[in-house]
């Protein structure tokens, strides 16, 4: 493969095993925890890192290789690596670059659990956690203190789709804190919409149980960045401090999933566009916040870092009470109402009672999350039906 292929290429041949004499065409799955080593002082060379090789399947493992060298290939990294979950990436990378007396700044809106990790986690062990909305440049600034390493956010945000300027973050956190590291969850757009590293950050996260893997069967996370840091993250924060290992056979899915990651992800965004114009359509809908929309307050932004679309999640909120907004979801036939996002499914959930039930009222009203609000992630069926579904649902509530 040439070095400068396009997207798809790469996303199905980057990685490839030579495995001399057997050329299988799918990689096989390096089932094993250990590897053997030809000499004693062939072991001793691995660990002090002065031959390559795998060593321990915790340290590294072929399968899990692959797709670092994938995602990395994809998100314009020198390297990548891949986690046992979405969480095992956040608290690997955030292990690796944070210490105690340390200062993190972070956007409020955050994954339920990344909020837990940061507010609950992180503050036991003597870091300062800051949140501020990041889509307002001047609050970031205020929030800087001289002890700032690290800068985080998601864009588009979860759940309410926040777009945060990324090369306006970077050029800030850098003029003002050379060391700091900016951080930014690439889970709702992917690669294939948005390159994070091309505006400025330093580290990419991905939950990669959504879109990278987008079959609804496997929890992995994924970074990737400068090849020093992967590797301390790799040899300090995931040996040491989290130990949040993908197994060979999720990393095998994780592979297969990559294969198809760009046409999956036009469709999600296709199939998302027409959801938004219907649901902005309809009387029995309040307001409806999809980065694509004229109407979301900067779209003008979304165009400008989002290459290929504007991702696959829909948020709305009804002009409904809580009860019949449940009613609603209650109702649906095709669409099913459970957590997680990017599959070929279309999944509905409600942030408040669910993936943002570890926020405080008072934290979800100051991040803008609506407790009204409905979180949509698009599946890959016919547009037509799911908007059928959502429709004899929505009319449904109007009687
Ligand atoms: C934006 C984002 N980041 C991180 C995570 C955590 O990923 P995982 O569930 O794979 O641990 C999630 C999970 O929903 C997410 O939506």
């Amino acid at each position: 493969m040439e070095k400068n292929s396009g997207f798809a290429t790469q996303q199905i041949h980057v990685g490839k095993l030579e495995i001399p004499g057997i050329a299988p065409l799918a990689t096989p799955i390096f089932q094993t925890s250990t590897f053997e080593f030809a000499t004693t002082e062939q072991g001793a060379k691995r660990f002090a890192l002065e031959e390559p090789g795998y060593i321990y399947t915790r340290l590294g493992n072929p399968n899990i290789t692959k797709i670092g060298q994938k995602l990395a290939a994809l998100e314009h990294a020198e390297a990548g690596m891949a986690m046992s979950s979405g969480m095992g990436a956040v608290t690997t990378v955030l292990w690796t670059a944070l210490k105690a007396g340390d200062h993190l700044l972070a956007d409020d809106a955050l994954y339920g659990c990344t909020f837990s990790f940061f507010t609950h986690g992180l503050t036991r062990y003597g870091v300062e956690v800051t949140l501020v909305d990041f889509s307002d440049i001047e609050k970031v600034r205020e929030a800087i203190r001289p002890n700032t390493k690290v800068f985080y956010f998601e864009t588009p945000t979860n759940p309410n789709l926040k777009i945060i300027d990324i090369e306006a973050v970077a050029k800030l956190a850098h003029e003002t804190c050379p060391e700091a590291k900016v951080i930014v969850d690439n889970t709702f757009a992917t690669p294939y919409l948005q390159r994070p590293l091309d505006l400025g950050a330093d580290v990419v996260i991905h939950s990669a149980t959504k879109y990278l893997n987008g079959h609804g069967d496997v929890i992995a996370g994924m970074a990737a960045g400068k090849a020093d840091f992967i590797q301390e993250c790799t040899l300090f924060g995931l040996k040491d401090m989290t130990g949040a290992v993908l197994g060979p056979f999720e990393a095998y899915l994780i592979d297969r999933g990559l294969k198809t990651l760009d046409i999956r992800v036009k469709k999600h965004c296709e199939n998302a566009m027409k959801v938004a114009k219907f649901l902005e359509g309809h009387p029995m809908v309040k307001r409806v916040i999809y980065p694509g929309l004229e109407s979301h307050p900067r779209h003008d932004v979304a165009k400008k870092q989002m290459r290929n679309g504007f991702g696959g999640i829909v948020t709305f909120e009804l002009n409904a009470t809580r009860e019949e907004s449940a009613e609603f979801t209650n109702s649906l036939k095709l669409c099913t109402i459970a957590v997680s996002l990017g599959d070929a499914e279309t999944l509905i959930e409600h942030p408040a009672t669910m993936t943002h039930s570890t926020y405080t009222p008072e934290a979800l009203e100051e991040a803008g999350i609506g407790v009204s609000m409905l979180r949509i992630s698009v599946g890959l069926e016919d547009a037509e039906d799911i908007i059928a579904d959502l429709d004899t649902c929505l009319n449904a509530l109007k009687k």
